[in-house]
């Protein structure tokens, strides 16, 4: 079914000015970004948005890296969009990652990983309310 899905470059990939490569292995797997915005996220703000991972060992390294420099937050739209982007992202550590993915192609290592993706519709639904007001997306 068409479905929406939230994606993140993050910023070890805008440092190395990799916004329209990413964007273009995007559409070329058939999505489509229907909004899109470029900011510097605050520490409360990356805190927030991974307060899932608040006990995780990579917690505050994380936040570190995400606040080091611009992301570019988008919402894309597809079938199966959350897992037709989880499919192009590849492995979250891009050692793993299968061959013409994201994290193959473009990723430093597994905590500058290039992009994030929901895991799910729900999350997606949730990321997306975060970032973005109604007014924003236009499919
Ligand atoms: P992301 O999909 O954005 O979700 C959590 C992020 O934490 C992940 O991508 C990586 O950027 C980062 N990270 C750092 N170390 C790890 C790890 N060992 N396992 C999972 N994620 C990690």
């Amino acid at each position: 079914a068409l479905q929406r899905t939230f994606s993140i470059i993050k910023p070890d990939a805008t440092r190395r000015n990799l916004t329209g490569q990413i964007n273009a292995v995007l559409e070329n797997a058939g999505l489509r970004i229907i909004a899109q915005k470029r900011l510097h996220l605050t520490k409360a703000q990356a805190e927030a948005f991974y307060a899932v991972h608040k006990e995780r060992p990579f917690y505050n390294d994380l936040v570190a890296f995400m606040t080091s420099g611009p992301v570019v937050v988008q919402v894309l739209e597809g079938e199966d969009a959350v897992a037709k982007n989880r499919d192009v992202m590849g492995a979250t550590n891009p050692k793993e990652a299968a061959e013409g993915t994201i994290r193959k192609s473009f990723a430093e290592n597994i905590e500058a990983n290039s992009v994030h993706g929901s895991d799910s519709a729900e999350n997606a639904a949730i990321e997306i309310a975060f970032f973005f007001a109604g007014i924003e997306i236009v499919g």
